[in-house]
């Protein structure tokens, strides 16, 4: 049967090197919030396996909740439109909130999810994200956790999709021309 991690052209980041990182943004959130339940609050679907992973990677207490925020559709450009599909199960004043991303590319969706949660009153709020590309960037997001900053290339697995499929490679990769030409 065919292997999905075929359709990867080259791989940028190992399983492996992914787990130390998170296990190392791990250990600053708790050093960070000794002390305070914190909340991470999740962005649908992306951020589904460094949810998880950040999560049992931590000591502290720690309760997770989700929102859904598409602003990609099935394509590779961002759209620039977001949509609430859906929105948290849990009131968030007082909280001390973390938003977790899989990756921040142009920053809009994050920029509005921000200021969303901002007005909601939590008693702090930042963003751990597992990539960023600095170079496509359109608005700036004050971001506290980065795991690493990557290229303006398109780039699949760990929770990154093309068109719904490839998030459940181990390893973050360029993909071969030819799944999508
Ligand atoms: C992707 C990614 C981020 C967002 C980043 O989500 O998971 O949420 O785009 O892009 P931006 O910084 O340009 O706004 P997408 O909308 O593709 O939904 P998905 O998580 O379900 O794949
Ligand atoms: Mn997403
Ligand atoms: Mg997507």
């Amino acid at each position: 049967a065919a292997d999905v991690a075929d359709d990867l052209e080259k791989v940028l980041f190992s399983s492996d090197q992914i787990q130390a990182r998170v296990a190392e943004i791990a250990a600053l959130i708790d050093a960070d919030y000794q002390g305070r339940d914190v909340l991470l609050v999740g962005v649908l679907n992306g951020a589904v396996m460094v949810m998880s992973d950040l999560q049992r990677a931590m000591h502290s207490h720690v309760e997770m909740d989700w929102m859904a925020v598409s602003s990609y559709g099935s394509g590779m450009q961002s759209s620039g439109v977001v949509r609430i599909l859906k929105d948290l199960s849990v009131d968030i004043e007082g909280r001390d909130v973390i938003v977790v991303e899989d990756i921040i590319d142009t920053g809009l969706t994050l920029s509005y999810l921000m200021s969303n949660l901002a007005s909601r009153g939590p008693a702090s709020l930042e963003i751990m994200t597992m990539f960023r590309k600095p170079d496509a960037a359109q608005i700036d997001v004050p971001v506290k956790y980065v795991g690493f900053e990557i290229p303006n290339e398109f780039v699949v697995g760990y929770g990154l999709d093309y068109a719904g499929r490839y998030r459940n490679l181990r390893d973050v990769g360029t993909l071969a021309p030819h799944v999508y030409s």
